[in-house]
């Protein structure tokens, strides 16, 4: 059976920069990918080629079980309802709706009368509105957030904002999530609250793809690892060959994190 996301050959360039080059990725079903490389490798930008917010230069990517979709020129809502749902790096939130409010957004991919006849209020809007209420009360519920459903989003802490994030790529019942750095700015017991909600996730059938610097989460969580430096894929296995792959630990691994000096 085909990977359920496919990348051939993506590059893309930003004038002189060649932001990816050449990166070609599959991922499975049901697994988790892991994309690590340091800050400005491009990782982003592979995600922004995905998800439709930059259009590659070359190269072609596929998604889908069955009739699958090329996603290259697809406008950004139509590959959300192919399937996959992203959260960003900077948290992206509408801060003065109400949490409630930014996951009921995200189910409307889902709803099918559509924002202006649930205004209209027709009486299959109003079902569906309620559909969408609920299921939205459910994530958040799973996500530890319904007793702040009415908070507005903005005022949240930032972690709880992060997870709001992945309640409102959830909301659009996606088979494929994209995570960019979630737990860059987490505590440890956050960190920890992550790792055991993606486990969850992923045990549910979900497929995950996620860029993220911090090892004791992106490690534990993956099935497979891709590098990516100055654009390129230089190395892809599972953790254990990543973490003693000497191109790698040269390129990153082996380099103390930004603003933290060795010891
Ligand atoms: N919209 C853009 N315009 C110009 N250059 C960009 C743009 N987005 C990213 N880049 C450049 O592409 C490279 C990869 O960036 P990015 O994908 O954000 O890396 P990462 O996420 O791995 O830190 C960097 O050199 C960055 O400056
Ligand atoms: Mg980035």
């Amino acid at each position: 059976m085909p990977a359920l996301l496919e990348l051939d050959q993506v590059t893309k360039r930003f004038g002189g920069v060649v932001a990816i080059d050449e990166v070609s990725l599959e991922v499975e079903q049901g697994q988790a990918v892991g994309l690590i490389g340091p800050n400005g490798a491009g990782k982003t930008t592979l995600f922004n080629c995905i998800t439709g917010l930059a259009r590659p230069d070359k190269g072609e990517i596929h998604f889908g079980r069955g009739s699958r979709d090329a996603l290259v020129g697809l406008a950004p809502d139509e590959i959300t309802q192919c399937g996959i749902a992203r959260t960003f790096q900077n948290i992206r939130l509408f801060a003065s709706m109400t949490v409630l409010e930014n996951v009921l957004v995200g189910t409307y991919v889902r709803t099918h009368t559509g924002i202006l006849s649930a205004m209209l209020a027709a009486p299959d809007a109003r079902r569906e509105e309620h559909w969408a209420h609920e299921r939205a009360m459910g994530l958040l519920d799973t996500l530890g957030l319904s007793s702040l459903a009415n908070e507005r989003a903005g005022s949240l802490p930032f972690g709880h904002q992060r997870r709001l994030e992945i309640a409102r790529a959830l909301a659009s019942e996606p088979a494929l999530l994209m995570l960019d750095e979630p737990a860059a700015g987490l505590n440890t017991v956050e960190k920890k609250e992550l790792l055991d909600f993606l486990s969850r996730l992923k045990g549910r059938g979900l497929t995950l793809l996620l860029i993220e610097h911090d090892m004791q989460v992106v490690m534990p969580i993956s099935d497979r690892i891709a590098v990516l430096d100055y654009g390129r894929k230089i190395a892809e296995g599972s953790p254990a060959e990543i973490q003693r792959n000497a191109q790698v630990i040269e390129a990153y691994l082996g380099k103390p994190p930004a603003g933290n000096p060795p010891a």
